[in-house]
């Protein structure tokens, strides 16, 4: 007989998720303007937008382009900084049913640690998410993320400096994502994200110029789903530690692929902005599915790709 109730909890690490799918830092606010939409208590998580020390403007205008399926973006980090986040969101965001995984992203290893130590001791805070896309402002604005050795720094920084459990968010603008994911699971890490945007650039011909005024920008959506499913095929067969898929998943069949690829669970990004509803589209049609292929609990489903 088909089950009618798949169970869909997932893990992460030490963290329990009611189902697999969460927001993609950056495209889900810190939920607010969502809620009116988007039933809050029925998600994975919520993972807020990346947070520094202090607030950030962001980069000037125009800042985002729509491309051949995807979009372009580069806000350049614009955030509350943490503490308006503390004082303003968290006590809200702390009344809904579901984890809150707090997005973190600094300048240099000692920012990174000093963010990890603030956000310590917050009820209400499940997981740090770490964003190593970032410039590294101190050795000349490569990103962390690129350098394996540098972003098993920031980990290891990240750790000491708090108990929660810490999921590291890579860059696919390398030339081999293992290196960084072994170096930041031997660094401690409780799992990984992959992938943050693929970097970028649009021309306008009549002017002549860049669209964005920052010249590059992280391209994001459909165009960059592909690379994204192969990063987390390479790295699930690479760590032993749950890896979550995050790259240009629209509705639950993009979401069924990763999770099949070995995804432990997955986030919806760029998708938000076309459709508000698209996490709860991809978790009704994850279940239904599940319903569908007799599939009782989602264990089953990750990471049963068959290849010959
Ligand atoms: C407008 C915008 C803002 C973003 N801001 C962040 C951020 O603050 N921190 C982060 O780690 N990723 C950020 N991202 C990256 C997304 O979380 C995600 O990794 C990426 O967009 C790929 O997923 P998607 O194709 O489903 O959007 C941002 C993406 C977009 C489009």
């Amino acid at each position: 007989m088909k089950s009618s109730k798949p169970d869909l909890r997932t893990r992460l690490g030490p963290l329990e998720l009611k189902n697999p799918v969460m927001t993609a830092s950056g495209t889900f606010g810190y939920g607010m303007e969502y809620e009116p939409l988007v039933d809050l208590n029925l998600l994975g998580a919520i993972i807020v937008k990346g947070l520094s020390l202090k607030p950030r403007g962001g980069n000037p205008p125009p800042r985002i382009v729509e491309t051949s399926c995807g979009m372009l973006n580069a806000i350049g980090l614009a955030n509350i900084g943490v503490e308006a986040f503390i004082k303003e969101k968290l006590p809200w965001l702390k009344k809904f049913d579901t984890e809150i995984i707090v997005n973190i992203y600094g300048e240099s290893i000692d920012e990174y640690g000093e963010l990890a130590n603030r956000l310590k001791k917050l009820d209400g805070v499940s997981a740090i998410e770490v964003n190593i896309s970032c410039p590294n402002v101190e050795s000349g604005g490569m990103a962390f993320g690129t350098d394996p050795y540098v972003s098993a720094q920031v980990t290891e920084r990240v750790l000491k400096n708090t108990d929660k459990p810490v999921i590291v968010k890579l860059s696919p603008n390398v030339t081999d994502i293992r290196l960084v994911a072994k170096e930041v699971e031997r660094a401690g890490a409780d799992a990984l994200s992959l992938i943050n945007t693929l970097t970028g650039m649009a021309i306008n011909i009549e002017r002549r110029r860049p669209v964005l005024a920052n010249i590059s920008g992280g391209l994001s959506g459909p165009a960059i789903k592909p690379i994204a499913l192969h990063m987390i095929y390479q790295v699930v067969k690479t760590v032993e530690i749950p890896v979550i898929g995050v790259g240009g998943i629209m509705n639950s069949r993009d979401a069924l692929e990763f999770l099949i690829a070995g995804a432990t669970a997955i986030q919806v990004g760029t998708a938000n902005f076309i459709n508000p509803r698209a996490t709860m589209d991809v978790i009704e049609g994850i279940r239904r599915y599940c319903i569908e292929k007799d599939i009782t609990e989602i264990g089953e489903l990750i990471g049963s790709l068959e290849i010959n």
